[in-house]
């Protein structure tokens, strides 16, 4: 693990980097801006600039470990984090036709603070997509997406081969490459429905100071506000 000062030093290096897919590996180092990416690489759609590769990694057919550090950029004091698989290989460039198959819900990252800072987060289960079906010798793409808080994504994939559990090619999953910093916390995300679908409308009701005054005891919201207010600061 880096200290706090070295990860400081490798941040200052890494000018516009944000998050790494640590496990099970990465399409590789999209941490760049340059006149291609003049925002960044990490920012496009659908695998942060970065083209299907060919060094497949190996994971299990019945879902498995995912760790990342999402700390690697200032401003992401919280964010909201999705993780997505894509299928197959007859999609552009040789990758999925596209990533809309959530493995998880959504939750809500918190960070220590706002500046760039250390950290691993490991979901040691992450299931294959509701009613997926995948053999031995898949290829897949698993996609991570941290939406930070101004509503921009940054996007990190990694290209697989799905194998048996049991398989010897899998990489071990175990307390080096896969644990939960006690920087990084996390919080469930809740929705409270204000109008439902198909209901008349009502200003009265459906006044932004409804939906504050409603929403305040859902924890939540909490930090979304405070790291709004951090970032007007
Ligand atoms: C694939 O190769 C790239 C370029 O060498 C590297 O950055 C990346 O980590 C590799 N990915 C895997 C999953 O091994
Ligand atoms: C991805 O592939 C396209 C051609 O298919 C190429 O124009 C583009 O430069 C590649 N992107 C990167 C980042 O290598
Ligand atoms: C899976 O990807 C590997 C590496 O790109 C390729 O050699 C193999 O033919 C692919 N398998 C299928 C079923 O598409
Ligand atoms: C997404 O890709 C899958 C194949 O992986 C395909 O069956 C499905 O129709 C696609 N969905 C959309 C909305 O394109
Ligand atoms: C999964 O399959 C069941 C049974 O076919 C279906 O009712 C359900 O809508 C499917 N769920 C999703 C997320 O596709
Ligand atoms: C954890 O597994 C990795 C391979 O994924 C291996 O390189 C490392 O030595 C293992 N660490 C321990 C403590 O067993
Ligand atoms: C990390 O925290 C998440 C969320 O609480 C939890 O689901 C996961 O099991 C933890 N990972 C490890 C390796 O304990
Ligand atoms: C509109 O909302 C207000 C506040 O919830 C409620 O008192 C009023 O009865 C509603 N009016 C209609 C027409 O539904």
């Amino acid at each position: 693990m880096l200290s706090s000062s070295l990860f400081v030093i490798a941040c200052a290096t890494l000018a516009s980097a944000h998050t790494m897919i640590t496990y099970p590996g990465w399409r590789g180092n999209n941490f760049h801006t340059n006149e291609e990416f003049p925002y960044g690489m990490q920012w496009m759609y659908p695998c942060g600039g970065m083209n299907t590769t060919t060094n497949r990694t190996f994971w299990p057919t019945t879902g498995g470990a995912i760790a990342f550090q999402p700390g690697w950029f200032q401003g992401h004091a919280t964010a909201f984090l999705y993780i997505n698989l894509g299928f197959g290989t007859d999609g552009p460039h040789g990758g999925p036709q596209n990533m809309s198959n959530p493995m998880i819900s959504p939750f809500q990252l918190l960070g220590p603070n706002k500046n760039p800072y250390p950290g691993t987060m490991c979901l040691p289960q992450v299931p294959l997509p509701v009613n997926a079906t995948v053999k031995a010798g898949d290829n897949a793409t698993i996609q991570l997406v941290e939406l930070a808080i101004h509503g921009a994504a940054l996007y990190s994939c990694v290209d697989i081969t799905f194998v048996e559990p049991n398989d010897p090619r899998l990489a071990e999953v175990n307390e080096t490459n896969c644990f939960n910093s006690t920087d990084l916390g996390i919080a469930n995300i809740y929705t409270e429905v204000v109008r439902a679908s198909g209901q008349t409308a009502n200003a009265t009701s459906d006044a932004v100071t409804t939906i504050w005054r409603h929403s305040q005891p859902v924890l939540g919201w909490l930090p979304l506000v405070l790291g709004g207010l951090m970032v007007l600061l």
